[in-house]
This record gives structure tokens, C-alpha cells and sequence, in this order.
């Protein structure tokens, strides 16, 4: 009696154990960029108001600031390829005309690059990722089509446009 019982709750265990295991597995599929929590704590690096007339106006208008966190930020002063943990953020906003200056609005989408050279290998080392708004809804679904391929161009800079002014 006690042997069936004990060997009912292993068998419990042990599927509990891989499904928790096949679960964090799937969680850190190819495209899972973290949230990036506090960003808005780390270094302004530069904003950009895209206006209407822009060639990228359909995707990214509005008003946009880019974060960096203390890695990043590093690698991006010294020019040195940048280190895994790094990450960047480009926080898009609307941009509103109210008395003759241009103030921010809602947020549309938060763009995320995350850099971890192993797990992003395809995509130049970096993760790409949208966050929707102010929730945490990713709406990219092919990094390299929807991102990568606009910032290769950079691939001597590490896939970075910006860079950071004194
Ligand atoms: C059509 C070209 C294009 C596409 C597509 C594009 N980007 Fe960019 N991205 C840029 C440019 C240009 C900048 C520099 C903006 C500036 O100077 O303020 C930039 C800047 C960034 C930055 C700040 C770091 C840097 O390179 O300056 C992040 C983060 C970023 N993009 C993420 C993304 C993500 C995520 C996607 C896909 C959802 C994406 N980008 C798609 C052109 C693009």
C-alpha cells in the first residue's frame, strides 16, 4: 500500500519536473527578450521627433528616447563590441503640437535590443522584441525581417545607430 502510493507521487514528481523543465525550455525560445524593467532609471542617450514626410513615419512617428543600460552605455562610449547584458531601448511616443511645441503623448511601442551572442547568434547577437504601448504584448514576430535587416547596416558598429554625445 505505502509502495503504491510512494510510487504514484514520484510518477507525479517527475512529470511535474519535466513539465516545469520543457516549460523554461520553450520560455527562452529565439525571440524571448526580456521586459526591460526600470529603463526608464538608466542613461538617456538621445531623442528624435519623426514627423509626417519622414521615410520611416508609417513605423516608427512620433517622439522617440533611447536608453542604455550601464553595459550598453560603456560599449557605446568606447567603441568596444558590446558585451552580453547589454540592452537598449527605444521608447517611442506619440508627438503632440500644443502651443507651438511638440510634447509627448501616449506611448506606442517600446523597442528592445537585448544582447546575448549565443541565444541571439542569428540575429547578430542581439534580440529584437516590441513591447505594445504601456503593456508588455510583444508584437514582433520575425526579429529578422522586422528589425535585423534594417540595422545590418550598422554591422560595423555592432548593429547600433546611435551614439553617445558629450
Ligand atoms: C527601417 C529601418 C529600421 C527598422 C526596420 C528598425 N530600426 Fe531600430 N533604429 C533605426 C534607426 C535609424 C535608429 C536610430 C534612431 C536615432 O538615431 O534616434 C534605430 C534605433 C534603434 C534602437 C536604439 C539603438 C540604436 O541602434 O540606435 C533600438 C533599441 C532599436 N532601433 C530597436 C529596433 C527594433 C526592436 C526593431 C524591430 C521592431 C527595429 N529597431 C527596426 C532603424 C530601424
Amino acid at each position: 500500500m505505502f509502495f503504491k502510493y510512494s510510487s504514484a507521487i514520484i510518477i507525479i514528481l517527475v512529470a511535474f519536473i519535466i513539465h516545469s523543465w520543457w516549460g523554461t525550455a520553450e520560455s527562452s525560445s529565439a525571440s524571448d527578450v526580456k521586459y526591460p524593467e526600470g529603463y526608464r532609471n538608466w542613461t538617456h542617450v538621445k531623442s528624435m521627433v519623426l514627423q509626417p514626410g519622414h521615410q520611416l513615419y508609417e513605423a516608427f512617428g512620433g517622439i522617440h528616447h533611447i536608453y542604455a543600460n550601464d553595459k550598453a552605455l560603456k560599449a557605446m562610449k568606447s567603441g568596444a563590441p558590446y558585451p552580453d547584458g547589454s540592452v537598449i531601448v527605444f521608447d517611442l511616443l506619440e508627438a503632440q503640437e500644443a502651443d507651438n511645441a511638440i510634447v509627448e503623448g501616449a506611448r506606442k511601442v517600446l523597442g528592445v535590443m537585448e544582447k546575448n551572442s549565443r541565444k541571439f547568434a542569428s540575429t547578430g547577437g542581439w534580440g529584437w522584441e516590441g513591447f505594445k504601448g504601456d503593456t508588455k504584448v510583444r508584437v514582433v514576430t520575425d526579429p529578422t525581417t522586422q528589425c535585423y535587416t534594417c540595422h545590418i547596416s550598422q554591422k560595423d558598429r555592432d548593429y547600433v545607430f546611435s551614439s553617445f554625445r558629450n
